[in-house]
């Protein structure tokens, strides 16, 4: 590409919240693939080149507030209050750009799945470019008034006369210009219109007067959708689903039923993985190619390595890190241990804070107890070591290389590389008592 890039910047609305959504949480903090709606929008100007990101919030929202400045900073946040309309939230960002002289593009909190590479076309012009989109029911969306000469202006739905509300060609919101012109032009804009709100759809129109080029470029309608209800972000979600999903396959990671295998925003899977039906990815999981994640696993910050095969129904938790050709069964949950090449926990297993060595065998039942109520402690498990079904490790403890613990031990001691340890009640037996006593119970029952 050829196309000289001019420094950029992202205003991103999250102002006007609406109450539909009716929960607590700010609308733009709930979560598409495990990861807040404003997140998604500033992944988006950051994959962008934005050197500078502007989020515009509400006086009300605290919350919202506190999440931008704790991800950007102070100087990233601009206060709309009151809320009096899109050109006006835009105008808000003005003083936090002052100094900034690139192209400026506007985005929204609320629309999580639009990706860099649907805004890229808008910048590059010496106008205002705005993103459009086709609209399948056009309803109170802004129109796009396009004729020969280019984008002539936009219609709110509300201005709108019967023929313009025909136009299928809707605005997404989302808009580019250089920043001298964008804030000259949002000047001259007024609330004279029927909602009595400054509208940044304006400027497109008074561009046009004041001589600057106007143009739309077209994105999916898909990919502008914004969230106002929870019914809007459970659709949103499934689209997303939807991109994951494919890409996957793209990459090579074979599903043998797609639909039901949930993703993160940052979930990574090597081609060659094999996921079985029914598997949920919170944030943070890498699994490598070869590796088989079996059905009913729920898997999170977690990293899963080539020819490694995890559950069905098993549970992986933040740190657990399952080297090549290790094995997770069923009910076994992993938590911020590491097992190395090899190592085995088939069935109904804690393993909490701690490593496994290669080759080790944990059995099933084992409990790493890694908190005593107030601090945790690690269990290590030497190469090679075999430790008993329902053995309960107090850590910290530390088992050796190729040692063994018996079965039914609650081990609180170090054990020595090649050691036995049993930490269990010794076996006490009685011979023919159970057939005396059978004897006796059966008369006692005949005689009543
Ligand atoms: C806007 C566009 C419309 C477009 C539609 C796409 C205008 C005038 N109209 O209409 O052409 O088709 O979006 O969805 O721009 N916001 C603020 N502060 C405000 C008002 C809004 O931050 O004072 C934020 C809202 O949080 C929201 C976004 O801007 O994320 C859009 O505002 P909204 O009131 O939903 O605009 P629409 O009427 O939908
Ligand atoms: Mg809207």
């Amino acid at each position: 590409m050829t196309t000289p890039t001019r420094a950029r910047a992202a205003v991103i609305l999250a102002a006007g919240q609406g109450t539909r959504m009716k929960s607590p949480l700010p609308k733009v903090l709930h979560r598409v693939g495990g990861r807040a709606m404003l997140d998604h929008a500033i992944d988006a100007a950051e994959a962008l080149g934005c050197e500078r990101v502007v989020v515009v919030v509400g006086d009300h929202s605290p919350e919202v507030r506190a999440h931008v400045v704790k991800r950007l900073g102070e100087a990233a946040v601009a206060v709309q209050d009151p809320p009096l309309g899109t050109g006006h939230a835009v105008l808000a960002a003005r003083e936090a750009l002052a100094d900034f002289d690139g192209e400026v593009v506007v985005t929204y909190g609320d629309v999580p799945l639009l990706k860099a590479s649907d805004i890229a076309p808008a910048f590059g012009a010496d106008g205002v470019t705005v993103i459009g989109f086709e609209a399948r029911d056009a309803g109170a969306y802004g129109r796009l008034i396009l004729t020969d000469a280019g984008l002539e202006a936009i219609v709110e739905a509300k201005e709108a006369s019967a023929d313009q509300l025909r136009i299928t060609a809707c605005n997404s919101g989302v808009l580019a210009a250089p920043a001298g012109v964008l804030f000259d032009l949002l000047d001259r804009v007024t609330n004279a219109n029927a909602k009595g709100e400054y509208y940044l759809t304006d400027v497109v129109a008074l561009a046009r007067e004041a001589g600057h080029p106007t143009r739309a470029v077209f994105a999916p309608e898909d990919a502008v959708m914004g969230v106002n209800a929870q019914g809007e972000l459970a659709q949103a979600e499934a689209l997303f689903q939807k991109v994951q999903r494919e890409t996957a396959m793209e990459n090579g990671v074979t599903m043998a039923a797609p639909d039901t295998v949930h993703f993160s925003w940052d979930t990574r899977i090597g081609g060659g993985a094999v996921i079985e039906p029914y598997v949920v990815f919170g944030p943070g999981a890498v699994i490598e190619g070869g590796a088989r994640i079996r059905s009913f696993s729920h898997i999170e910050g977690a990293r899963v390595a080539a020819g490694a095969e995890v559950g069905p129904y098993a549970r992986l938790r933040p740190g657990a890190d399952l080297a090549e050709g290790v094995k997770v069964g069923n009910f076994v949950e992993v938590k911020n241990v590491t097992m190395a090449k090899g190592a085995k926990a088939n069935h109904l297993a804690y393993l909490g804070d701690g490593a496994v060595g290669a080759g080790a065998n944990i059995g099933a039942g084992t409990i790493f107890c890694n908190y005593d109520g107030f601090f945790k402690h690690r269990t290590e498990v030497g190469e090679g070591a075999f430790v008993g079904s329902n053995s309960a490790l107090v850590a910290p403890v530390r088992i050796g290389e190729g040692a063994m613990i018996g079965s039914g031990s609650v081990i609180t001691r170090d054990v020595g590389a090649g050691d036995l340890a049993l930490g269990r009640g010794e076996q006490t037996m009685k011979p023919g008592w159970a057939g005396r006593f059978m004897a006796a119970m059966r008369a006692k029952k005949a005689a009543r």
